[in-house]
């Protein structure tokens, strides 16, 4: 078989053999594919397409490239949960103890956030003396015995994926959807997951700008997912703002405890029952998914998921007495409010620009080694489709920096006030089973 051959097949909008994405996946992870033939190959894929079986094909090839998590020794259907990446997305925080805490098990692997976007063991790490350092065994016997435990990313996961994702990002293919979806599901699947719930965001702060791209893309997934033998179901959500009021790791861990308490903003609540609805049917926890809802707001009522919360808070070394006290966690020397300049309606939050801003502060890491501020962040007081007056405030600037004067400018300018009434967006775009 010959490289040149299988990019001529592709750029002639061919369909690819399950034979020839397994030698060029194997080529390219040993490097006896150079990186100039892989990335024309993407490029024709980016123009071409890929059929539903050719992407399932490509998905289990990247699967297969690496070490793949055995999580036999858990019992259950352990469901995980994706996120193609948002904005104070506070929903993994929420969701572990939630469905937890009515039976489902939740193995999590994670990691930690780069540019805009939060990782969510920066954010656990925020709690004094949690860790993810923990070795195999003790992670599966966490989760046998408390249904919910926090891992790092450890082992050589799906070490094609990460190769051909940073050659694509230098050479203008990351945004191909069969590219796209069988990079995430590779993740997800080498990572153990017996079923998959991916959260597709959409807007402003989300890869897919439209919801028929997302549509696309969530549909692309949950086939693949199907024809390889892992359960998928899939939401459409709003990115087009931040969801939930708060942005920055210490923040985000007040806010997650404040809906587990059942007082958390509306957006987030309704999208954490909402995916955790469908990981509890995948679970077989539940028949429907109306029931899985209520099941879930029992466990938020009767006080079981915050319990959920604090048994594994304190199982990996986390101080509890933050979740009856949150002004234990780090708290930013400087809180600056930003005032509304004329009264109106919220008309639009810039999701990708208020996590920029709040990377700025320190709440994200610019670069792989930028050391995190727990406590920076931003706290929203309106959201879109709010009134406001002249003077309220519309945020809170948590900032351990005295001057703040450039993030301020970015706020201003991305936070639009108009004088008609706006309605507030749609959240949840569409729910694929
Ligand atoms: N996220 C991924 O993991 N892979 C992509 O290709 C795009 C977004
Ligand atoms: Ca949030």
């Amino acid at each position: 078989m010959r490289m040149v051959d299988i990019i001529e097949k592709k750029r002639d909008g061919h369909c690819l053999t399950t034979e020839e994405i397994n030698y060029f996946i194997q080529g390219y992870t040993n490097e006896t594919i150079p990186d100039y033939q892989a990335s024309a190959l993407a490029m024709a894929i980016y123009f071409q397409g890929m059929d539903e079986r050719e992407t399932a094909d490509l998905t289990t090839a990247m699967v297969k490239s690496g070490d793949e998590i055995n999580l036999s020794n858990i019992d259950g259907i352990k469901v995980d949960k994706h996120s193609t990446g948002g904005v104070g997305d506070t929903t993994t925080l929420v969701l572990g103890p939630l469905v937890a805490a009515v039976g489902v098990p939740v193995a999590k692997m994670s990691g930690r956030g780069l540019g805009h976007t939060g990782g969510t063991i920066d954010k656990l790490e925020a709690i004094d003396g949690f860790h993810v350092e923990i070795d195999n065994d003790e992670f599966m016997n966490l989760v046998n015995r408390n249904k919910l435990a926090v891992i790092g990313q450890s082992g050589n996961l799906t070490p094609a994926d990460k190769k051909l994702y940073a050659l694509r990002d230098v050479t203008a293919s990351v945004n191909s959807i069969p590219l796209i979806a069988s990079s995430i599901m590779s993740k997800k699947i080498a990572a153990g997951a017996d079923a998959i719930v991916l959260d597709v965001k959409t807007g402003s702060g989300a890869f897919m700008k439209t919801i028929e791209e997302a549509i696309a893309l969530a549909k692309t997934m949950v086939k693949i997912g199907n024809h390889v033998g892992r359960q998928t179901m899939a939401v459409i959500s709003d990115m087009s703002q931040p969801l939930g009021l708060a942005i920055g790791n210490a923040l985000e861990v007040e806010e997650a405890i404040n809906t587990l308490k059942g007082e958390g903003p509306e957006d987030l609540t309704d999208l954490c029952l909402t995916l955790g609805s469908q990981m509890v049917v995948l679970a077989k926890k539940a028949d429907t998914l109306e029931s899985a809802r209520t099941l879930l707001q029992e466990a938020i009522s009767s006080g079981k998921a915050l319990e959920t919360f604090k048994t594994f808070i304190q199982s990996q070394g986390g101080d509890v007495a933050v979740v009856d006290d949150p002004s234990l966690l780090p708290q930013a020397k400087y809180q600056i409010k930003v005032e509304a300049a004329q009264s109106g309606y919220i008309s639009e939050i810039a999701a990708e620009k208020l996590g920029t801003a709040a990377m700025m502060l320190g709440a994200g890491r610019a670069t792989k080694d930028s050391i995190i501020d727990l406590a920076a962040g931003l706290l929203l007081h309106k959201k879109v489709g709010d009134s406001v007056q002249k003077g309220e405030a519309l945020l809170t600037i948590h900032s351990n920096m005295e001057d703040v004067e450039e993030v301020k400018d970015i706020l201003i300018n991305h936070i639009k006030i108009v004088s008609e009434e706006v309605t507030a967006p749609t959240l949840i775009h569409q729910v694929i089973t």
